[in-house]
């Protein structure tokens, strides 16, 4: 393919969340990270391995994993008919297009198949000497019922990444030596790292490398600020009337992020904001034109109240 054919392939795809290197120096608009992979630190551990990527989205995991000199690598991912969530989904991304793209362009022989994890098994995808389980154990509704279906099909090594409580963030900080989970909503649970590792015994995985932890900075996620301009309805990720909050005009926010990830709330495909008032725990969606920026931190937006996302990588092994 020329480079405009790439260019023109690419920016028909309606939303990348993946930011992913084609050569010739073209890049995918998303906004996660072109070396995010460079923190899971491998050097030879996928080489000659087979690997299953579950929840691969645009697929930098999978293709880079390739790359890397795994000899099969399936991707999967819920690209139609998410099980949960499902006009989230609808909302922002048109299926697999992504992912298609760039395995095109790529020439790549990565393997994709539409399956929910909690569908997965030896039967229906076979075993796996690694499975990468990136960013989706927290938006699920069984974490744990995923954990022991995925250690069904991986013989060595599972790499796992997801975002936790971290300690003192909503508990004392004695709570690291209690295993907990928080319910966020329809979004899924948040473990703490001890249950994180708790789940994974329990999921028969033995022993567990934290090396790749430390690399993964807790991101304050509230860039912008602003107030409620008029009564309306929060809501969580499924957007149903029922699971909508009153939140009333004039209520400080600070606003996370747009439907199309980190994007700047002016990007003209915007249309939902996710924000958070009160406790860092009180998150939601609202349409755009209700939230009036000031740009600056509200007073009664206390500053020790931040949102913050602490993300946790390890790998585990059988
Ligand atoms: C935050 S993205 C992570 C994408 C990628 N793994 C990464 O780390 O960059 C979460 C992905 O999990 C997928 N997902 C959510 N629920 C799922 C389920 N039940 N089974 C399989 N994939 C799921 C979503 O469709 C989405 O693509």
């Amino acid at each position: 393919m020329t480079k405009e054919e790439i260019l023109g392939r690419i920016n028909r795809v309606r939303f990348w969340y993946h930011r992913i290197d084609l050569g010739n120096g073209i890049c995918t608009a998303g906004s996660s990270g072109i070396n995010r992979f460079d923190r899971y630190c491998f050097s030879e551990e996928l080489r000659g391995k087979s690997v299953l990527d579950i929840g691969a989205w645009d697929g930098l995991e999978s293709f880079k994993a390739e790359q890397f000199g795994a000899t099969r690598v399936v991707a999967t991912d819920v690209w139609q008919d998410a099980p949960v969530n499902k006009k989230y989904w609808e909302g922002i991304r048109n299926g697999d297009e992504g992912f298609r793209c760039v395995r095109e362009i790529l020439n790549s022989s990565v393997e994709q198949q539409n399956i929910d994890v909690f569908q997965i098994s030896e039967t229906k995808t076979g075993q796996f000497d690694v499975v990468f389980f990136l960013g989706v154990l927290y938006h699920l509704q069984h974490p744990l019922q995923a954990l022991q279906i995925i250690s069904r099909v991986c013989t060595e090594m599972l790499v796992l990444e997801t975002a936790i409580i971290a300690p003192g963030e909503l508990l004392a900080e004695e709570s690291e030596q209690v295993p907990v989970m928080q319910l966020r909503g329809t979004s899924g649970w948040f473990p703490n790292r001890l249950c994180v590792e708790e789940m994974l015994k329990l999921a028969d995985f033995k022993k567990f490398d934290y090396s790749s932890f430390k690399r993964v900075p807790t991101t304050a996620r509230d860039a912008q600020f602003g107030v409620i301009s008029r009564d309306t309805i929060a809501r969580d990720y499924d957007l149903t009337e029922e699971a909508g909050m009153k939140l009333a005009a004039g209520t400080p926010v600070a606003v996370l992020n747009t439907e199309l990830g980190d994007m700047e709330i002016a990007h003209p495909q915007a249309r939902r904001l996710r924000i958070q008032w009160g406790r860092p725990d009180r998150q939601a969606w609202v349409d755009k034109n209700v939230v009036k920026i000031s740009g600056k931190r509200p007073e009664a937006l206390d500053k020790s109240k931040q949102t913050k996302t602490t993300r946790l990588i390890l790998k585990a092994y059988k």
